[in-house]
């Protein structure tokens, strides 16, 4: 019998505190500025976005405004980082548009094929378990919903930033080995660019 690691996060304390500044930097977003032309281009405003491994909303808030009646569903395993989100929607008068769950993305919860387009930035190298993950995002995508990863890249900082990670984290990737992650999970029009330090994976269900 497999036994499955618990999902953990270290984001939670005073480390989630300095992550929301950090995470929310403006020079980041400027960095992001493709991405988020990328995400932002065809989303239709009633879309049903996940933002897997949320944090304190960096996507999330990106996203949300471009909605109207559709919402971004900011899942995270961290309440510390959650209860940020929520906040930062909330003086955004996001609130309608924004549904903070707190689940491991491995387990979200939520109904098969109710999701029209998944963003992750930053999670996977953090999982213990990337493949049950990955079926999950397509369990819950709709055929033919498209998913956007950014994550990091197998370089030697990538390798470095794991010494601040808990032991079992998956680490960085290599380029092919996210793409066959993908697809053994499902997915398919599966195309992994490499943009410095991180992969930008693009797929569909
Ligand atoms: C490096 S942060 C990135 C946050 C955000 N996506 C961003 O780019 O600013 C990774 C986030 O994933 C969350 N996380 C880690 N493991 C998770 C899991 N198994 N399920 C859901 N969230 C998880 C952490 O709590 C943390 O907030």
């Amino acid at each position: 019998m497999a036994i499955m690691a618990e999902p953990i996060t270290k984001w939670t304390g005073a480390r989630a505190r300095r992550a929301g500044r950090h995470f929310d930097r403006a020079q980041r977003r400027r960095q992001d500025a493709a991405l988020f032309d990328l995400l932002l281009r065809d989303l239709d405003g009633a879309a049903t976005v996940l933002d897997a491994g949320a944090g304190t909303g960096y996507l999330t808030l990106a996203l949300a405004p471009a909605l109207t009646t559709g919402r971004v569903i900011a899942l995270e395993l961290s309440a510390d980082m959650l209860r940020q989100l929520e906040q930062r929607a909330a003086a955004a008068g996001l609130q309608q548009r924004v549904v903070a769950r707190q689940a491991p993305a491995s387990a979200s919860g939520l109904a098969d094929g109710s999701v029209d387009l998944i963003i992750s930035h930053s999670l996977l190298h953090e999982l213990q378990d990337v493949d049950a993950t990955l079926r999950e995002f397509a369990r819950v995508l709709r055929p033919g919903g498209r998913m956007v990863v950014v994550d990091f890249r197998d370089t030697w900082i990538g390798r470095l930033m794991m010494l601040w990670h808990p032991r079992g984290a998956h680490g960085p990737f290599s380029a092919d080995g996210l793409a066959r992650a993908l697809e053994a999970a499902g997915l398919r029009e599966v195309t992994v660019r490499i943009q410095g330090e991180r992969l930008l994976a693009l797929a569909r269900r």
